[in-house]
């Protein structure tokens, strides 16, 4: 046992570690490459609107119109939310965080849908359908109960993207907004195992439901090492007062010992696909609003950043302030990547599903081994028990 335990290592964040197969998505972090079901992001985001990759993802094929048409008559009528989850909006006290709201509300959602204990290949893509459609409704609903605004439903002749700014923002959006948001949900609607896939991949291993492994994916996201990183983006952003401010404003971070937020990957290595795409949407809605300094004072930080570090931006850089330009308040940043990211959580959950093996793990135990049990009664505390020692 000794033997084992001084030969073994264990691998810290689980880097490198193939932790199983998958058809759904593929990072390519050396050659700053990512593919949904073998379809380069960079194709996926010239071509396709996000209900594409939402059935790519699903079927390990891209649709046809028909189909695509067939999906979306589906998946838009879903988003009128139950009465009862409608209900509980108005009593979550103020100054909660929307993704807390979110991982409560999914949870929620689990109530009342008869199909949440069948696991079975037809019920959860049922549910599937369900939890593309509610999670962006269970965003803009709340966000207009907060303030307390009338809810509008969903125009089912449009997607995901432009139905969740109509039912967020109370109008329907132009379609220079509709083209960013959709690019937002296309962008981040996979990326293999990631920190929330490999959690809800791993909720559902145990044969969790659905609305539990989404549950503990949300939960995961929300962390600023992960998702949580488009939120501070933003309050950085709002921190620096023009493009001059930002080599002392780094500076001041890295004499700090800061992370600089929006920066750096564990797969990538090179840039981050999707922030190519960021970028150039981020500079033009920037362009168009004389007061949006933000795209430039990016650029700065982006330069500045390479250069001390040689490490790049990620996906939740510039999604930043293209949500600020999309008129998204910076404490819902997160939820708008969950809401495109439950695509890539349901595809995995029903691939774990598909062919499922418990994950359990080792861990390599660091502590003594055989300590001496002392009964409650003769037990001293350490300090205690230190100085008896000395005397
Ligand atoms: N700012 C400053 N230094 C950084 C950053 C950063 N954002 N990211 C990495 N580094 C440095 C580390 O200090 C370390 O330097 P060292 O070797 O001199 O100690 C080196 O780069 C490697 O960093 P690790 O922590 O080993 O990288 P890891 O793979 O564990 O972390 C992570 C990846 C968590 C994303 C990290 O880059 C980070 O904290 N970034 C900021 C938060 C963020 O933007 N998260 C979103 C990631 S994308 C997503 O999840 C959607």
């Amino acid at each position: 046992m000794m033997q084992e335990r001084n030969r073994a290592t264990a691998v810290r964040g689980l880097e490198g570690v193939l932790a199983g197969e998958t058809r759904v998505g593929h990072v390519d972090g050396a050659n700053g490459k990512l593919y949904y079901a073998g379809y380069d992001i960079h194709d996926l985001a010239k071509h396709c609107c996000f209900e594409e990759c939402v059935f790519l993802l699903w079927n390990d094929r891209l649709p046809t119109r028909k189909e695509l048409e067939d999906f979306r008559a589906e998946l838009i009528p879903q988003m009128t939310l139950p009465g009862p989850l409608l209900q509980w909006f108005k009593r979550v006290p103020r100054g909660v965080h929307p993704m807390v709201m979110l991982r409560s509300a999914v949870s929620d959602l689990a109530l009342y849908d008869e199909e949440t204990e069948d696991n079975s290949v037809e019920a959860n893509r049922r549910k599937a359908i369900r939890l593309v459609a509610r999670v962006s409704a269970v965003i803009a609903a709340f966000h207009r109960i907060y303030n307390k605004k009338p809810l509008l439903e969903p125009d089912v002749k449009k997607g995901i993207a432009f139905n969740f700014l109509r039912m967020f923002n109370g109008l329907d959006p132009t379609p220079e907004e509709e083209e960013a948001m959709e690019l937002m949900y296309v962008l981040h609607a996979e990326h293999e195992f990631n920190a929330s896939t490999f959690a809800a991949r791993v909720t559902a291993s145990t044969l969790a439901d659905m609305y539990a492994a989404v549950t503990a994916a949300i939960g995961a996201l929300k962390g600023p090492l992960h998702g949580g990183a488009n939120q501070r983006v933003m309050e950085m952003l709002q921190g620096i007062e023009s493009p001059d401010e930002v080599d002392a404003y780094i500076d001041g971070l890295f004499d700090r010992g800061q992370r600089i937020m929006g920066f750096g990957h564990r797969e990538y290595k090179v840039e981050d696909p999707r922030a190519r795409h960021l970028r150039k949407y981020a500079e033009d809605l920037c362009r168009k609003d004389p007061a949006c300094s933000y795209y430039e004072i990016s650029r700065r930080i982006e330069q500045k950043v390479k250069k001390a570090k040689g490490i790049y931006p990620n996906v939740d850089f510039y999604s930043a302030t293209v949500q600020h330009a999309l008129g998204i308040p910076v404490e819902y940043y997160t939820t708008i990547f969950a809401a495109s990211r439950i695509a890539g959580w349901t595809a995995h959950i029903m691939e774990q599903h598909a062919d499922n093996r418990l994950m359990r793990p080792r861990s390599l135990f660091v502590g003594k081994l055989g300590r001496k049990l002392v009964p409650l009664d003769r037990r001293k505390a350490p300090a205690a028990a230190k100085k008896a020692k000395a005397r």
